[in-house]
């Protein structure tokens, strides 16, 4: 029987935080694990150039969100891992869904309708301003990452649901018109167990809030980050409440059950916001010593990095140029016999 395939892509604008690590990364890694699955994980740099226009800032963000995936453990001989860039049939392929994608789906995509509500909500003449068509057809590229490799169960936060749904769409419509079953239907799955982080101010950790803590900084400035996430102003020995604490938050998702355990008792007993943050610091510094040693040597030697990357892209180009052949062929564009 051949395997599950479970597929996700990391967008290449920023630098991995705790709560990409928890929410993300740490599952994904996981996953690759299980030998009843094939999974498949990319740089989406593509769709980092929606975002970003700073060619400095995309290129270090793949090379940090590489190196991070590595120094966490991703074992690239189980997982498929590249860059989306690396992959030439992706592109191609999300142009032969635009030919079958309805504008009308697109018009009602969460990224593009933000963009337009912010324009009237702002008074702006045009709706829309400042929309490329990158924005507009990015649930297209997406479809054609999932699509391309038959994904089943691609991981996402909710956010990124809507974008499934749109692809499973785009796979029928496919299939539909040029009768075949040429793609799977991938399904979201959004992990409930999964937590959303919260960051330095208690929202989402997130980088559009600037409130996050990136995973690989120096022992100092983790600490200091870590004094800076928000309490409350009650004093040493009265209780406090994990449940609504951030800083509880963080700890409890690296921690273990009884550790976390052993927290919420002495939040009882009224452990003061000082030492509490010094204990969390300390926990959290022990566990990323060793990953953060490794994600600084890797860093640190772009060539081990290109050439592991460029394997995972040999691999996933012996898949996808299969597929892609057989696609042309489908549309009226295969070679003359
Ligand atoms: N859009 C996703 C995000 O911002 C990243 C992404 C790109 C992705 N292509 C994908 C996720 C394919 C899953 C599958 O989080």
């Amino acid at each position: 029987m051949s395997k599950r395939r479970v597929l996700t892509g990391i967008t290449t604008t920023g630098t991995p935080h705790l709560g990409n690590y928890v929410g993300a990364i740490k599952p994904a890694i996981a996953e690759s694990q299980n030998p009843d699955v094939q999974s498949y994980y990319f740089l989406a740099d593509l769709h980092a150039l929606i975002k970003a226009q700073d060619p400095q800032r995309v290129q270090q963000s793949r090379l940090e969100i590489a190196a991070t995936w590595l120094a966490l453990g991703l074992d690239t001989d189980n997982a498929i891992f590249y860059r989306q860039s690396d992959i030439h049939e992706i592109p191609e392929l999300a142009w032969l869904l635009s030919c079958v994608c309805a504008k009308g789906l697109m018009n009602r995509s969460h990224a593009y309708k933000a963009a337009v509500a912010e324009n009237e909500e702002g008074g702006v003449p045009d709706p829309d301003r400042g929309v490329t068509m990158g924005l507009f057809g990015y649930p297209v590229l997406m479809a054609a990452d999932i699509l391309m490799f038959n994904a089943h169960k691609v991981p996402v936060g909710r956010d990124q649901i809507q974008h499934i749904e749109m692809a499973r769409d785009m796979a029928g419509r496919f299939n539909h018109i040029y009768k075949g079953d040429y793609f799977t239907l991938p399904e979201a799955i959004v992990d409930e167990k999964v937590e959303v982080l919260r960051g330095l101010d208690g929202r989402k950790m997130s980088k559009s809030y600037d409130n996050t803590i990136p995973l690989f900084v120096s022992a100092k400035k983790l600490q200091k980050l870590v004094r800076k996430i928000k309490t409350n102003s009650l004093e040493p020995g009265e209780p406090k409440d994990p449940e609504t604490c951030t800083l509880f938050q963080i700890y409890s998702a690296f921690a273990t059950a009884e550790e976390s355990a052993d927290m919420r008792r002495r939040y009882a007993e009224g452990i003061g916001w000082g030492e509490a943050k010094n204990e969390v610091f300390e926990y959290l510094d022990a566990q990323l010593r060793e990953p953060r040693e490794r994600y600084e040597a890797l860093i640190n030697d772009p060539g081990h990095i290109e050439q592991v990357l460029q394997r995972g892209a040999e691999r996933a180009r012996a898949e996808a140029n299969v597929l892609m052949e057989r696609l042309r062929v489908a549309v009226g564009l295969g070679r003359f016999q």
